[in-house]
Parts: structure tokens; sequence; C-alpha cells
């Protein structure tokens, strides 16, 4: 369903010299077709037109949401991986519009539905049917049409098909498992990525890489955000934590 963006600023006030803040940052993704009730009053859907609406004292801003506004409203299952590390995996190994990926497993799709907005078709393996309901409404709310979600034991190398791969990513907790079939699947020069939260998964992963592979690197990717608010300049105290470490060689024969 067609939808808009609100975002309201945080508000402040003088008051004795100094400012206090009267209502906080808001942002919110609503249908087109109905009615918004704000904490602060009702946004008639007939104001979506505008480029920002009084209510109160409070002004929203009425924007297009963007793919990214919806990715992050999609159903997670246990764990999806972070956008810095999907950063990191598109531009380690090149992913572009003529790439065929692969990913396993599929999840909720949050990985495969960035890929597929790169990548020219994304081939998703997962185990679980349940996962697959999830992410399969996932790519469909996002209105994606170039993942192929299919049922299988990404480590049965007997039973999986494709070749040609340019990227294949695996995040499953033991990689070192489909190293078989990451020789069967990917072309001449693509690429095999892991993520995993432990490094001594790394460890094995790296290991298991027969003559075949290329071990490239194996990365963290640390973002920290700061908090840039009047005097208080310093990295925030929250959010800092490890989400995993990202592995990465190639096929050279
Ligand atoms: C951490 S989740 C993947 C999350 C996904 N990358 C995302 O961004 O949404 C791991 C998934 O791997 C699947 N899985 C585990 N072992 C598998 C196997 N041998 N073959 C295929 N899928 C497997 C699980 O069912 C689970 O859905």
């Amino acid at each position: 369903m067609a939808k808009k963006l609100l975002i309201k600023k945080e508000r402040k006030v003088d008051a004795e010299g100094r400012k206090v803040l009267v209502s906080k940052f808001e942002k919110h993704l609503v249908d087109n077709d109905k009615d918004f009730s704000s904490q602060f009053g009702l946004i008639r859907k007939t104001d979506f037109k505008k480029d920002s609406i009084k209510v109160g004292k409070e002004e929203f801003f009425i924007l297009e949401p963007s793919f990214i506004d919806y990715y992050k409203r999609l159903k997670r299952l246990a764990q999806i991986i972070t956008l810095k590390d999907i950063g990191a995996i598109i531009t380690s190994t090149g992913i572009t519009k003529d790439s065929v990926v692969m990913d396993a497993g599929t999840g909720s799709a949050g990985l495969a539905c960035f890929l597929a907005k790169v990548a020219k078709k994304v081939i998703s393996y997962d185990i679980n049917a349940e996962h697959q309901k999830t992410a399969k409404k996932n790519i469909s709310e996002l209105g994606i049409k170039n993942i192929e979600v299919k049922k299988g034991d990404i480590f049965d190398e007997k039973k999986i098909k494709e070749k040609n791969i340019d990227v294949f990513i695996l995040d499953v907790a033991e990689p070192w498992k489909a190293v078989n079939t990451a020789e069967k699947v990917l072309k001449k020069g693509g690429f095999l990525v892991s993520y995993n939260p432990n490094i001594n998964q790394v460890e094995r992963f790296v290991k298991a890489l027969t003559d075949n592979f290329l071990f490239e690197k194996a990365i963290e990717v640390i973002e920290r955000e700061w908090t840039v608010k009047d005097r208080i300049l310093r990295p925030r105290m929250k959010d800092l934590g490890h989400t995993g470490f990202l592995t990465f060689a190639r096929k050279l024969k």
C-alpha cells in the first residue's frame, strides 16, 4: 500500500535563558488513504498532499518514503545482517546491476532485499519453510521481483544446481559446510562471503577453503554514531555493540 513519511523535528523553547525540550523527534510511515492520529492531533489524509502540516505548535513534514524507510519496517526473524555489513559486502565484491547473486539462508530476506535493489538477480536459499513465508511477505511488501526464494539445504551441494554465480553470501552458523557448494555454483573469479558473529567460525571457515579459493580478508566493520547536540560531542553511549565478521574469498579455478 502506498505510504507517506511524516517527520517531526524535536522542538525546544527558550526558558530561563536556556533551551528546553518540549517535544521529541518523530518519524511515521503512514498509509496514504488513512488519517493519522498523532499525539498532538489528527492529520487528515487530504493534507498528505502538502509539504508540511501544523498540528497545534508542532510541524510535520510530509515526504515520499524511500526504499530504506520501507526496509526498516520489515518483519524480522532472529537476526538480519546490518546495513553497515551489507554496505561492505556490496562494495567489497563490486555487486552491480549485472551481477547474479546467491545467498543462504534467506532468513527474513533482509540481505536478499537489499542485494536485489543493486543486483540483476538474487537466488536465496533457506532450509526452513516458516522463515521462507516471512521472507516472501517481506519481498512482496517491498515490491521486489528479482529474488527467487528456494527451499533447500545449502550444505547439500548435489541438490544445488545453480552455476556461474558472481557472488555467494553465507549467513549460516556453519559456513565451512557450504564450501563445496560454493565451489560448484560460483563462476571463476566469483566471490564467496561469510557473515559470522564469532571469530572461531571465521577461523574454521578459512581453514575449510580449498586450494581453488584465495582467502582475501576477514574484517569487522565498526560504525560509531556520535551525539552532536549542544555541548555534547562524543560517541553515542549505546549501540557500540559487535555485529559480526565478514570473510571474503575468491574462486580462482
Ligand atoms: C541468521 S538467518 C539469515 C538472515 C538473513 N541473512 C537476513 O538478512 O535476513 C539464518 C538462516 O539460515 C537458515 N539456514 C540454516 N542452515 C541452513 C542450510 N543448511 N541451508 C539453508 N538455509 C539454512 C536458517 O533457517 C535461517 O533462516
